[in-house]
């Protein structure tokens, strides 16, 4: 893999075939991150192979931590070594969880040093909650120089009201709880299912956290956190993705290693647009043959439909039959991908946070830019429905946050390949 790496896609040709979804990155980079709260060294299964988890791995390395890869979704993680709470600049600025380690570092050292984070460019994405939250935990917090430094004599419980639904702040918010004095009440908490998964692998360890998963959690601090073995629950957004393309190249498939449960919001939308959804134990079975419906669609935080499947459903309605109206208002910047959607021929009108997409026969194929991950995956799913070829630039976003994207789809029949897009060098004579 590397930064300029590209797709290139022979389009039109349905998916057929079953798919196994890998862990899911949201709750990996939490979880990677949390093993620094621990006392003892921790195995981690079914982490996620993907550059966001490299660079996690990468943060807590250079901070002292011992990392053993057992195989490439296992990994045994020791954060004794860990001596300085200073994560390196560089690699933090390439990812947005690298503000985990604020609360991580918080809660073990009483005192971390973190550049603001990076990660997808979804237009402002601030951490005054974050920030809110530690203080109400009695950190002190200054920014100087793009460096966020937390320091607090002793965390002390409190009672946290979030603002807004934040997904980072709750969780930040929790890793300070775990290690602070007495009771913690977060109040508006987001309950997506990494969040419940990253309470289940801190209460594995020894800590007290109730209610992840409603907007209420309360968490009792503890002083010590043992080891332990855990596995990351399936990626929901990764699941979502393949059943998105599975219907938009009209196609049959079955996803395997998924909650049904987390899918509903995107299960509930397929069926409405005409596809097929059947829900198995650990599997989901989507195929559609007849035409694609229009629908309206607004993200909303869990349980609602995601916004990071908002980029891949919009691009499946641009060959539905007539209108649809699509309202993402989570992050200011999250329709960046439409203009390249408008080269493959696609009608679409962006108002505000509101894309109307008037629905066309079928895409054909151009050369398009990625410009965040689900943006990136939205625009291969273009690629496959297009006729003619399409080319992916920039799919290190896409390699951010999905394990062997271009191999899970050729296992499905699509014509997609990796090509290095490097200058070659002039030989001199
Ligand atoms: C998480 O981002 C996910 N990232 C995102 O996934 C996802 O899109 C997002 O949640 C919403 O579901 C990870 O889990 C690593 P937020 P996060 O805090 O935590 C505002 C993907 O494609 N806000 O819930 O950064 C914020 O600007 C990605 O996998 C504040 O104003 O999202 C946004 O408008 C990209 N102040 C809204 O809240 C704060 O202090 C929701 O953000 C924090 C957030």
């Amino acid at each position: 893999m590397n930064n300029m790496d590209k797709f290139i896609i022979h389009g039109g040709k349905p998916l057929i075939g079953s798919v196994n979804v890998s862990g899911a990155k949201n709750a990996a980079v939490a979880i990677v991150a949390a093993t620094i709260l621990s006392d003892e060294p921790c195995t981690l299964e079914n982490v996620p192979e993907i550059s966001d988890i490299s660079i996690a791995l990468r943060i807590l390395y250079e901070m002292g931590a011992g990392i053993r890869i057992i195989d490439k979704n296992t990994m045994r993680i020791d954060p004794r070594g860990i001596s300085n709470p200073v994560v390196p600049y560089e690699l933090a600025r390439s990812m947005r969880a690298s503000s985990y380690f604020l609360g991580t570092l918080l809660g073990r050292f009483k005192k971390a040093d973190v550049p603001m984070p990076g990660g997808c460019d979804l237009g402002d994405r601030p951490i005054d909650q974050h920030i809110k939250a530690f203080n109400c935990l009695g950190a002190s917090c200054a920014i100087d120089g793009g460096i966020v430094s937390l320091r607090a004599d002793e965390l002390i419980g409190s009672q946290i009201y979030f603002d807004i639904n934040t997904v980072g702040g709750t969780i930040n918010a929790i890793f300070a709880a775990v290690k602070a004095k007495g009771l913690t009440v977060i109040e508006n908490a987001a309950k997506e299912p990494h969040i419940v998964d990253l309470a289940n692998f801190l209460n594995t360890m020894g800590a007290d956290i109730m209610g992840a998963g409603t907007d209420v959690i309360k968490i009792r601090g503890v002083s010590v956190l043992k080891g332990v073995d855990y596995a990351i629950i399936p990626d929901q957004i990764e699941a979502g993705t393949y059943m998105v393309a599975a219907a938009a190249t009209k196609g049959n498939v079955w996803i395997n290693n998924v909650i049904p449960k987390h899918l509903e919001s995107i299960t509930a939308k397929l069926r409405k647009v005409g596809a097929s959804v059947e829900e198995y134990d650990e599997s989901i079975h989507v195929h559609a043959d007849g035409p694609l419906l229009s629908t309206s669609l607004k993200t909303l935080p869990h349980p609602g439909f995601p916004t990071d499947m908002q980029p891949q459903f919009s691009t499946m309605l641009t060959v539905s039959e007539g209108t649809s109206v699509v309202t993402d208002d989570i992050f200011d910047n999250r329709f960046r991908y439409v203009s390249e959607l408008r080269r493959m021929g696609a009608n679409i009108k962006v108002e505000g946070t509101t894309a109307i997409i008037q629905g066309i026969p079928q895409l054909t194929g151009a050369s398009v830019r990625a410009t965040d991950l689900r943006a990136g995956a939205a625009l291969v799913i273009a690629g496959l429905m297009a006729s003619g070829t399409t080319v992916v630039e920039n799919i290190f976003h896409i390699d951010r946050g999905y394990e062997n994207f271009d191999d899970k789809l050729k296992g499905l029949g699509a014509d997609i390949r990796r090509v290095a897009d490097y200058e070659p060098k002039r030989r001199v004579i």
